[in-house]
C-alpha cells in the first residue's frame, strides 16, 4: 500500500521543501509576521498572568502589595498585545498578498514552456482551476502554518521555561501535551484526512473544469437540447463535491473536539500537579496562582497548529497538482548549443524529414521535403488530417523531431533558440485568441511600444481600419464590450494587423479562412496579396481562391509532396478582383 502511494503522489517532504523554496521572496516579511505573532501571544499570556499575579498580591494576607510601577506594567503588557496584533496582521497579509502574487507569476512562467504541445490535450477549465483555485489553497500552508508553526514553538518553549521557574516538575507535566497536540496530532491528522483532501481537490478541479467547459460550449449545449443533461451532470458532480465536502467537515468537528479536550486535559493536569506542589511546600499560594493562569493561556497558539492539518492536506493536494503539471517535460527545449542569432536569409527547407507523433506511430511525414525561397510564397493543401499544421508546427519548434533537418538562411533550426525562432516567425490559425484587452492593444501585443501611426498602418494592411473606425471607440473599443458582435473575418482580420505589426520575415497562415464566408474570405484574399510581398509566406488551405497569388503550390498527401497545378480558374478570379 506505502509503496503503491510511494509511485503516485510525491512525497511531503518534497512537496514543503519545494515550497519553501518558493517563500524566499517574502522571508523577511515573513520573519517579521513570525516576531510579532509570538510578541503577540507572550503579550496575551504576560496579561492573564501578571494580572492574577496582582490580584493574588492584593487577595493573600502578608504578601507586599504591588506598586505602581507593577500595575501600570499591566497596562504595558496589554497595549503590547494590542499593537502587536495589529502588526502581525498587517504583515501576515502582506505576505499573503505578495505571495499569491509571485505564485501566480512563477506557476505562469512554468507552465509558459509546456504551450503549445502539452497543454492542448488539457481541458482549459482544468488548467485555469489549478492555477486559480490550487494557489489560493497552497497560500493555507504559507499564510496559517508556517508562522503559526514558528510562533507556537517560541511561546511553548518560553512557557516551558516561565513554569521550570516555579517548579521543575511543571515543565515535565506540560511538555508531553505539548508534543501531542504540536507534533502528533498534526502529523497523524494530515495522514488521516489526506486521502480525503486530495479527493476533495480533483473532485472540485473536476468539476470546475466540467463548469468551465459547459460555459465555453452553452451554445452548442443549446442548440443540441443538451441543457437538461449539463444541468443533471452539474447536479450529480455538485451533488458528490457535497458528499465529499461533508465527510471531511464532519472530521474537521472530530478534530476540533479531540484538541480542545487534550488543552482541557493539560489544564486541568497542570492545576492539580501545582496543587500537588503547593501542598507540598514546591510552590507559594502566589506561585500557584500565576502558574494556573499562565498555563490556561499557554495552548492558545499549539491549538492553531494542531487544527491546521486539517487543511494541510488539501494544500499538499493542490501543491502536487500543480507541480506534477509544471514538472511535465516541454515537448520542446533549445538545444545546448542553440543561439538566439537570427538567421541571416529566410529561405526555408526541408531536408528529408520524418515524423511520427509518437514512438513507434505512424509517420505523419515521411522522409519529406521542400524548399521555399526567401521571399516567395508558397502554398500546402491536402486532405483533413494529411499533416500540413504538421509541417508547421515542426518549422516553428512546437514539436521535435529526430529524423531529416529544417533550415532557415541555411541555419538549422535546432541551433536556433525557440524565442527568435518565435520572432521571425508568425502564425494566423483558423482561429487564434482576442484578448479581453481594447484592439489598439490586441493589435500591439508583438510589439508592446508600437506608435498609433504603426498600428493604424498595420490595421489598414489588414483591411480593417475602415471597420475598426465605425465602433463606438475606434481603437479603445474593448474586445470584451463588443462580445459577439465580432464576426468571424473581423476577428481574424484583427489578428492579421497584429501579425503584420509584429512584421516578422516569414508568415504561416493555417487554414485562415476556413470558418469564414466568401465575402470575408475575399477580404482576407486581398488582404494577402498586399502583405505577401517581400516575405517568406506558407497558406495551409482548402480555399482555390487563397491559392491565386501564390508562387507554388504542394499536395501533401501520405506524408509525402507533389506538385499541385492551381486550378486557372482560380488564377482568373485573382487577376479580375485585382
Ligand atoms: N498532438 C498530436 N498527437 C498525436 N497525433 C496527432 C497530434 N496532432 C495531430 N495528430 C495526428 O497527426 C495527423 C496529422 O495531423 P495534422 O497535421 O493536424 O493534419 P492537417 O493539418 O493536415 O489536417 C493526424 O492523423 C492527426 O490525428
Ligand atoms: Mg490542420
Amino acid at each position: 500500500m506505502e509503496e503503491k502511494n510511494k509511485e503516485t503522489s510525491m512525497s511531503r517532504l518534497k512537496i514543503i521543501l519545494r515550497l519553501f523554496k518558493m517563500v524566499k521572496p517574502v522571508r523577511k516579511v515573513m520573519l517579521f509576521a513570525i516576531f510579532f505573532g509570538t510578541l503577540n501571544h507572550l503579550s496575551n499570556i504576560a496579561v492573564l498572568t501578571w494580572g492574577a499575579w496582582l490580584v493574588s498580591s492584593f487577595l493573600i494576607p502578608g504578601a507586599i502589595p504591588p506598586g505602581t510601577f507593577a500595575i501600570s506594567l499591566l497596562f504595558i503588557f496589554g497595549i503590547l498585545k494590542g499593537v502587536s496584533a495589529y502588526v502581525e496582521q498587517l504583515a501576515n497579509h502582506e505576505v499573503a498578498f505578495r505571495l499569491l502574487a509571485h505564485l501566480r507569476t512563477s506557476f505562469y512562467k512554468e507552465i509558459e514552456p509546456l504551450v503549445p504541445a502539452k497543454l492542448l490535450d488539457k481541458r482549459s477549465g482544468d488548467v485555469i482551476s489549478r492555477i486559480g483555485g490550487d494557489i489560493e489553497i497552497i497560500e493555507v500552508f504559507f499564510a496559517h502554518t508556517i508562522s503559526p508553526v514558528a510562533i507556537a514553538f517560541t511561546v511553548s518553549v518560553s512557557v516551558l521555561i516561565f513554569l521550570g521557574m516555579f517548579w521543575w516538575v511543571l515543565p515535565l507535566v506540560v511538555l508531553p501535551f505539548q508534543i501531542v497536540l504540536g507534533i502528533l496530532v498534526p502529523v497523524f491528522w494530515e495522514r488521516y484526512v489526506r486521502k480525503n483532501g486530495q479527493k476533495l481537490r480533483a473532485a472540485l478541479g473536476d468539476t470546475n473544469a466540467y463548469l468551465t467547459d459547459s460555459l465555453q460550449g452553452i451554445e452548442t449545449i443549446l442548440l443540441f437540447n443538451q441543457g437538461k443533461n449539463r444541468r443533471d451532470e452539474i447536479g450529480r458532480k455538485g451533488d458528490y463535491l457535497n458528499s465529499i465536502k461533508r465527510g471531511h467537515s464532519s472530521r474537521q468537528g472530530w478534530l476540533f473536539g479531540f484538541v480542545n479536550g487534550t488543552i482541557l486535559l493539560a489544564n486541568i493536569a497542570t492545576i492539580v500537579v501545582a496543587v500537588y506542589g503547593y501542598l507540598g511546600n514546591h510552590i507559594d499560594m502566589q506561585g500557584l496562582i500565576v502558574v494556573t493562569a499562565s498555563s490556561i493561556s499557554a495552548f492558545v497558539p499549539l491549538f492553531s497548529v494542531a487544527v491546521v492539518s486539517h487543511y494541510l492536506s488539501e494544500s499538499f493536494a493542490s501543491a502536487e497538482r500543480l507541480f506534477k503539471m509544471i514538472d511535465e517535460k516541454p515537448a520542446v527545449v533549445d538545444a545546448p548549443d542553440a543561439t538566439p542569432d537570427l538567421p541571416k536569409d529566410f529561405d526555408i527547407t526541408f531536408k528529408n524529414v520524418s515524423f511520427a507523433y509518437k514512438q513507434n506511430g505512424s509517420k505523419v511525414l515521411d522522409n519529406f521535403s521542400l524548399y521555399i525561397p526567401q521571399g516567395k510564397s508558397i502554398a500546402l493543401v491536402g486532405e483533413s488530417g494529411s499533416g500540413k499544421s504538421t509541417v508547421l508546427r515542426l518549422l516553428m519548434r512546437f514539436w521535435d523531431f529526430n529524423e531529416g533537418e529544417i533550415l532557415i538562411g541555411n541555419r538549422n533550426i535546432k541551433k536556433i533558440c525557440q524565442k527568435s525562432i518565435y520572432d521571425i516567425t508568425a502564425l494566423v490559425a483558423q482561429d487564434s485568441h482576442l484578448f479581453d484587452a481594447t484592439i489598439k492593444e490586441n493589435i500591439a501585443i508583438g510589439k508592446p511600444d508600437a506608435t498609433m501611426d504603426e498600428i493604424i498602418q498595420s490595421a489598414k494592411q489588414a483591411n480593417i481600419h475602415e471597420f475598426i473606425l465605425t465602433l463606438p471607440k475606434g481603437y479603445e473599443t474593448s474586445i470584451g464590450e463588443l462580445g459577439d458582435k465580432l464576426s468571424g473575418g473581423e476577428r481574424q482580420r484583427i489578428v492579421i494587423s497584429r501579425v503584420l505589426l509584429k512584421n516578422p520575415q516569414i508568415l504561416i497562415f493555417d487554414e485562415p479562412t476556413s470558418n469564414l464566408d466568401s465575402f470575408n474570405e475575399n477580404a482576407i484574399q486581398e488582404t494577402l496579396n498586399k502583405i505577401s510581398r517581400d516575405r517568406t509566406v506558407i497558406i495551409v488551405t482548402h480555399r482555390l481562391s487563397l491559392l491565386a497569388n501564390v508562387d507554388k503550390a504542394y499536395r501533401l498527401q501520405e506524408g509525402k509532396l507533389s506538385d499541385f497545378e492551381i486550378p486557372k480558374a482560380a488564377r482568373k478570379t485573382a487577376s479580375a478582383s485585382a
